[in-house]
């Protein structure tokens, strides 16, 4: 017993000597696990590597989740399909997979207030991170703000900025109020950029409809950007209740009958 200690005392440090802290901790209780319940070497071996893996793949997820600037609290998870019937869950379901990053595509969430599109944004945002990408969250008006700060910087300056060089950009809340020409084409600049390079996912209260206005009301910029945003998009119309009144609406609804 006393050599084994001595054996797996030695293997530890090993691990640690390596780089593998969470093997290294998990070593004596998966060892012991394995001898008491009579797993083959090689499945104690994969489940010391799996513990290291996983615990690494945890720690990548919130460092990057950290970065990504997306708020928490929201997933796909929590999210209730059930509560509101206009989305489809396989729609999600298929973004979820991220393939429209690989793809560059758009995803452009519609709908009023309270129907979910900034939890689906960020719960889809979060995924991606899971997934390995990297994904940044704004608020339109944040971004505006960047935009305008970085408006003369030099092309190769610009080009390190987070919204330009992240996989996945999301702009949340776009068109709570209109653009000013100088900002219209700041936004532009951005669109274009991103064509074919990165994936973006806006969420809007505004309707295709209504981007001229919008942009500052220049009609050839309005279509210049839609263009290149639906060339390859995702569109999602959310006609439904507001999650936010729902309880609001019980207590009417309660009141009525
Ligand atoms: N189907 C749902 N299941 C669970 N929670 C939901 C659902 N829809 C909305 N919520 C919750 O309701 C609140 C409002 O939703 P959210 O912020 O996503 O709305 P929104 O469409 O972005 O509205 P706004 O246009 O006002 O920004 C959030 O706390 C969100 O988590
Ligand atoms: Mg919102």
């Amino acid at each position: 017993m006393s050599r084994r200690k001595l054996d797996v005392d030695r293997t530890r440090e090993r691990l640690l000597g390596l780089g593998l802290a969470h093997a290294a901790d998990q070593l004596e209780p998966l060892l012991s696990e394995g001898v008491k319940e009579g797993h083959a070497p090689h499945a104690v071996l994969d489940a010391l590597l799996d513990a290291e893996h996983q615990a690494r793949e945890s720690r990548r997820v919130r460092t990057a989740l950290r970065l990504s600037t997306l708020p928490t609290g929201h997933t796909l998870a929590d999210f209730d399909f059930a509560f509101q019937p206009a989305i489809e869950r396989s729609r999600i379901d298929t973004l979820a997979t991220c393939a429209f990053i690989r793809a560059t595509e758009t995803v452009l969430i519609q709908g009023p207030p309270g129907v979910g599109k900034t939890h689906l944004a960020i719960g889809l945002g979060v995924k991606a991170v899971e997934l390995g990408f990297s994904a940044q969250f704004y608020r339109f008006d944040e971004l505006k703000l960047q935009l305008k700060a970085d408006a003369h910087l030099p092309p190769a300056r610009l080009r390190r900025r987070k919204y330009l060089s992240t996989a996945l950009l999301i702009i949340d809340e776009l068109g709570f109020e209109p653009m000013t020409r100088d900002e219209a084409s700041l936004f532009f600049r951005l669109v274009t950029y991103r064509y074919g390079r990165g994936a973006i996912l806006i969420t809007t209260n505004k309707s295709v409809r209504d981007w001229t206005e919008l942009l500052a009301g220049d009609e050839a910029l309005a279509a210049a950007i839609l263009d290149r945003l639906l060339h390859k998009a995702h569109v999602l119309n959310i006609k439904g209740r507001s999650y936010r009144l729902r309880d609001l609406e019980a207590t009417l609804g309660a009141a009525r009958n």
